[in-house]
């Protein structure tokens, strides 16, 4: 669990446009020489409950709104401090390449941008400059573009010498503004595209390291709309599970995929309150082959949605009450640990040599039962200090979020024409 091996594995090969994903702190990653910049561990979590918070608060506006059909909220919170998971991509002509966050749970794409005339936070590579790039445009104010920015970005768009003006704010208090612009992009060689809206960042302050952000979500600015017609409303992603290792961000369905047949499929859900996230339908849990006792409308009540940037998965309380009772029971011989913020269920197992960790699976609607990896079941604090990798949500009409360090390992399959999202086995280490 505390493997600290400083090789970087590269990615199998993979058919269609195929990003390597790596940890933002791993020794793949090129951030990986700021070690200095890399948060503990308790900084992580602490950021990814800001963002549990932004979601929860960005759907309770939602609801607010649906209910009493009054004007947008003028300010949104929305967080991303702990995005994990980076790929590198190319931008501009001549092109050059950036290492950005991507994100499922959230729409907007943004990077750095020159002249950063506020102030830009540091980051490895040069920032993006687009007076050296032939294929950079401004957006105009009276476009039709300009106007799909509140969407987006949760902020309606300003006016400056008639170029459009973003402005993008997390739950963290970090924050991207800067003008709207088109510029081409290049995920492989053979996967360009002229015209791809972005913010062009040139007053960023924030957490993020890399050089911006890739948002997945469903939103027609998100690059996964924007790219859609050449791939099918197709992506697929691995999250390595440990900072060494690389995984993949995948745009389309080019059947390279060594698991395609054991992949296993959920149906997405529609909820008109997360219209832009990817609503699942998660039904249960089971602790050592046994399903929890959890009544049918815990679930149903609270809504799940699936997401690359949380962390730690959020159940709604009741479940997570029961998950956490059975947890400790299957444990009771190892000694117990203080809790790590918002982790309270957590052991010291730093005497033991092997150690029996229950068996958990998730259970999804479409007949899925997902065991999850070691790695998904228990996140390590420090040598004398894991917990199990879980947290309950405040409000039983919060949302469920399934999070990162769950996925990780898995191929994680976003078929979204076909409306199932698949998972399976071993999509990398
Ligand atoms: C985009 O607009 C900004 C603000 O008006 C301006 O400073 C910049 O030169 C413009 N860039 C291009 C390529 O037109
Ligand atoms: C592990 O972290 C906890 C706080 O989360 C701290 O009390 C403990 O001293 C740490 N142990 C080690 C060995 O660093």
């Amino acid at each position: 669990m505390f493997l600290s091996t400083f090789l970087c594995f590269s990615a199998d090969k993979r058919k269609g446009a195929s990003l390597k994903v790596v940890h933002k702190y791993g020794p793949c990653s090129h951030l990986h020489k700021n070690k200095e910049n890399a948060p503990i561990v308790t900084e992580i979590l602490r950021r990814d409950q800001l963002r549990v918070n932004s979601i929860q608060s960005r759907l309770r506006q939602n609801s607010l709104k649906e209910s009493k059909a009054t004007t947008i909220p003028a300010n949104s919170d929305r967080s991303m401090g702990t995005g994990n998971y980076i790929v590198r991509i190319g931008l501009g002509t001549p092109k050059k390449d950036f290492t950005l966050i991507f994100d499922t749970g959230s729409d907007f794409t943004w990077t750095q941008c020159q002249p950063c005339f506020v102030s830009c936070y540091q980051q490895q590579e040069p920032i993006y400059d687009p007076s050296l790039s032939s294929t950079y445009t401004n957006i105009t104010c009276s476009s039709q573009q300009c106007s799909q920015l509140s969407s987006a970005t949760s902020a309606p768009p300003r006016c400056l010498t008639n170029t459009c003006f973003y402005g993008v704010r997390y739950g963290d208090s970090s924050f991207s503004q800067g003008f709207f612009g088109s510029e081409t992009i290049t995920l492989t060689p053979s996967d360009v595209f002229p015209n791809f809206l972005f913010g062009c960042g040139e007053n960023n302050y924030g957490f993020f390291g890399a050089a911006g952000l890739i948002g997945l979500g469903r939103d027609p600015l998100s690059l996964f709309s924007q790219t859609s017609s050449k791939y099918g409303n197709y992506f697929s992603y691995c999250l390595p599970s440990t900072t060494s290792a690389s995984g993949y961000l995948t745009f389309g369905n080019g059947g390279g995929s060594s698991t395609g047949s054991s992949l296993q499929f959920t149906p997405f859900l529609s909820n008109s309150k997360a219209s832009s996230l990817y609503s699942i339908d998660i039904l249960g849990i089971k602790v050592s082959g046994q399903t929890l006792s959890i009544s049918q409308t815990v679930f149903k009540t609270a809504g799940s949605i699936i997401d690359s940037g949380t962390v730690i998965t959020r159940l709604p309380p009741a479940a997570y009450y029961a998950l956490k009772t059975a947890f400790r029971d299957k444990m009771k011989q190892y000694p117990m640990a203080q809790s790590a913020g918002f982790l309270d269920t957590c052991y010291d197992l730093s005497k033991y040599n092997s150690v029996k960790i229950p068996p958990i699976s998730f259970l999804f609607g479409g007949n899925v039962e997902l065991p999850l990896d070691t790695k998904g079941i228990l996140y390590p604090i420090n040598v004398s200090q894991v917990c199990l990798a879980f947290a309950g949500n405040m409000a039983a009409s919060d949302l469920a979020i399934f999070g990162n360090v769950q996925q990780q390992t898995l191929d994680v399959v976003y078929d979204v024409a076909g409306g199932k999202l698949g998972f399976g086995p071993g999509g990398c280490s």
